[in-house]
């Protein structure tokens, strides 16, 4: 019978084995590598809670002198129509001249990767681009290129490798998709 795994109200089957996504961070990590070599001291700016296993595995595959950082994205409900507000708590030092790269966990409709990139824009680092384990091209209405996406997926809901629903599933090593059940 096929592996499941219950969260909360919901039923999740396996869809993307741990060796899978191994291979995955491991062809990002080599663009990453060739794309960076004889770069001053780039750094590595990973999005909590979710990238924290995906940027665990990525930096151990690269081969240059970098510099690692994380952030968290803190939501504030706004006071007017503007709705959710993010900003950035995290970034105690200076990233003026730095080449930086944000590591995602999964980028969606982009809405917090753009705020991100905002935030960031405002202390003047030298490039500024984006790696995400999964990226989900249907569901993207940012204009702001996503260069290294490790897998791209449907519009499906997964969890595990650090992605979670309502905070539970972060610890799986294999990827899981919900089920109809
Ligand atoms: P965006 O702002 O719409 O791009 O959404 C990005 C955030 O939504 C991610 O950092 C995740 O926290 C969450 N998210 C989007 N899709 C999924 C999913 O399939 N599983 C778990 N979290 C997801
Ligand atoms: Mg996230």
């Amino acid at each position: 019978m096929e592996k499941t795994v219950k969260l909360h109200d919901k039923t999740f089957r396996v869809m993307i084995p741990a060796s899978e996504i191994d291979a995955a961070v491991k062809a990002v990590a080599d663009r990453i590598n060739a794309d960076y070599a004889g770069l001053e001291t780039p750094l590595f700016v990973g999005v909590l809670n979710g990238s924290f296993m995906f940027l665990s595995d990525l930096i151990k595959k690269i081969e240059f002198n970098s510099e690692l950082s994380f952030v968290k994205l803190a939501s504030y409900e706004g006071t007017e129509s503007t709705g959710k507000v993010h900003s950035l708590i995290g970034l105690n030092k200076s990233i003026e001249g730095r080449h930086i790269i944000i590591v995602e966990d999964i980028v969606d409709t982009g809405a917090s990767i753009e705020h991100m990139i905002e935030d960031l824009r405002r202390g003047n680092p030298a490039d500024i681009e984006v790696c995400t384990l999964f990226f989900k091209p249907a569901s993207y209405s940012r204009n702001y290129p996503i260069k290294y996406s490790a897998l791209e997926i449907g519009n499906e809901f997964i969890v595990g490798y650090g992605l979670d629903y309502d905070q539970l599933g972060r610890n799986l090593k294999d990827i899981y998709v919900v089920t109809n059940e």
